[in-house]
């Protein structure tokens, strides 16, 4: 194994490259892609003499807008002061004031810059014409907040932008960004899973009873809550983010690391998957904020395993994870042991643990629910792990496909998706389930997750992350 997982390491990064920020005064520049940009620029990912430009429709001075970038980036130290003035001197800004302005419309290319950059802005497109793509893109901002996505609303309007692209750009030009597949703990699904024989062995219907996957955040809808109404938690997260974690979960193994046999094997999953059925889902609040639904993919390894996703706003905590269970062991030796888990956590605290039975030391025969546990902090305490912004859009500049969601996939994903969409829109009367700010999600949940065979074991009282030394009793061997 030489530690590059069979990347093409030949990829590198073009000089005198210019990133224009689309809707650089919005939310997603100011939580994300800034703070990701200067990440890399201190760190010396980003090409020499790169410039970057910011680029929206609110009218603002250069000062006012470097003022913003600052307060975009947390700097604890001197040195980072001194790096962030540095990086602010490479960052302009331009602000247009389109010419043909509709509600809603696509903008003409004849959009007037305004800015001290905006005459080095028009210089880096090549022709005119090449200015429609930014103005389209910031056109298509005024009605999703966030252009990398969602793409579209279900299945039609998602082939719909993807045909108004298609003049401007081809598709090795575009890359999608579904900011999950750069999270650290997404992008080690594959070598985990077929960089271990043992793990490799076990992946699949005869061995995985269920799998759940949990999108969990304390706060609501909080100042997006226009967005929300129209788009909802599906669409905001499990027809995506989920959905995604999914496909690398279920994947048969590509033939290579590169960008398109990773994303073939992923369109084949999707391929075989049926279309989400409203019997299977669960929705909660009014906007809606939470939605628990089952996915199946109909192939030999994985006929009849539910992939559970579960999605919620206003919860109870901060969490990501995937919860893959096992079936349970032969029975008779054995008095009701609970069932072996692998738990893969996304955030916070990155960590791989697989919950397994032990015996507890001493005289006794007795069995205890006990883990192997990969806690990244724990074993790779010197390291950092990158924002997934970060490495996204170094693939992005080197043009590494590989976790970028190709237009296959995408139409793939809006063919599961879209049936349940249209079915929710034309069945209002479908009241979401109420639940308590803060609290688990619906009542019902637990009901929901054991009836697709989910086994949920406090018998043993195990509590990942353990904080005590001396495990709690658990079941004892049959005899
Ligand atoms: C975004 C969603 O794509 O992802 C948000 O639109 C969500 O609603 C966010 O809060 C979660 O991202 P992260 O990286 O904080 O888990």
């Amino acid at each position: 194994m030489d530690g590059s997982a069979g990347k093409d390491t030949s990829l590198e990064l073009k000089d005198n490259t210019v990133i224009v920020v689309l809707g650089a005064s919005g939310d997603l520049a100011k939580k994300k892609t800034f703070p990701a940009l200067f990440g890399l620029y201190r760190n010396q990912f980003l090409p020499n003499d790169i410039q970057i430009v910011g680029y929206a429709r609110t009218e603002m001075p250069h000062d006012e807008f470097i003022k913003r970038v600052k307060s975009y980036i947390k700097t604890p130290t001197k040195d980072l002061e001194k790096q962030l003035e540095e990086f602010c001197s490479i960052c302009t800004y331009v602000w247009a004031t389109p010419a043909n302005t509709g509600e809603g419309q696509a903008q003409e290319p004849s959009a007037v810059l305004h800015g001290p950059a905006a005459k080095r802005v028009h210089n880096c497109f090549s022709a005119p014409e090449e200015m429609l793509l930014p103005l389209r893109m910031v056109a298509l901002a005024s009605f999703a907040p966030q252009v990398e996505k969602p793409f579209g609303k279900d299945l039609n309007s998602s082939r719909e932008l993807q045909k108004s692209l298609e003049p401007d750009w081809k598709e090795d030009e575009l890359f999608r960004i579904d900011h999950y597949l750069g999270k650290e703990m997404v992008k080690n699904i594959l070598i985990l899973r077929f960089g271990n024989l043992f793990f490799g062995a076990t992946w699949n219907r005869q061995h995985i009873d269920n799998i759940q996957i949990t999108f969990k955040e304390p706060f609501g809808t909080e100042g997006r809550g226009g967005y929300f109404d129209e788009f909802g938690i599906i669409r905001d997260v499990q027809q995506n983010h989920l959905l995604q974690v999914l496909t690398l979960l279920a994947m048969e193994r590509p033939i290579s690391f590169s960008s398109e046999d990773i994303r073939d094997e992923k369109v084949r999953v999707l391929r075989a998957m049926p279309a989400i059925e409203p019997k299977n889902v669960i929705i909660g609040f009014a906007m809606p904020t939470f939605c628990a639904l089952v996915a199946y993919i109909k192939n030999e390894r994985w006929d009849g395993v539910p992939f559970i996703m579960k999605a919620g706003k206003a919860l109870n905590e901060q969490k990501t994870e995937i919860r893959i269970q096992f079936k349970d062991v032969t029975s008779g030796i054995f008095k009701d042991i609970p069932r072996n888990e692998l738990v893969m956590r996304i955030q916070p605290n990155e960590s791989v643990y697989i919950k397994m039975n032990s015996k507890l030391p001493g005289l006794s025969m007795q069995t205890v629910v006990t883990e192997l546990d990969l806690t990244y902090r724990r074993r790779f305490s010197d390291l950092k792990i990158p924002e997934a912004y970060e490495s996204l859009i170094l693939d992005c500049l080197k043009g590494d496909h590989s976790n970028f969601v190709r237009d296959d996939e995408l139409d793939a994903s809006w063919r599961i998706f879209t049936p349940l969409l249209n079915y929710l829109d034309d069945n209002k009367e479908i009241i979401p389930m109420e639940y308590p700010y803060g609290s688990r999600g619906p009542a019902v949940l637990d009901d929901f997750t054991a009836s697709y065979g989910y086994k949920f074991s406090d018998a043993a009282g195990y509590q990942w992350p353990t904080t005590s030394a001396a495990p709690p009793t658990g079941c004892s061997v049959g005899r």
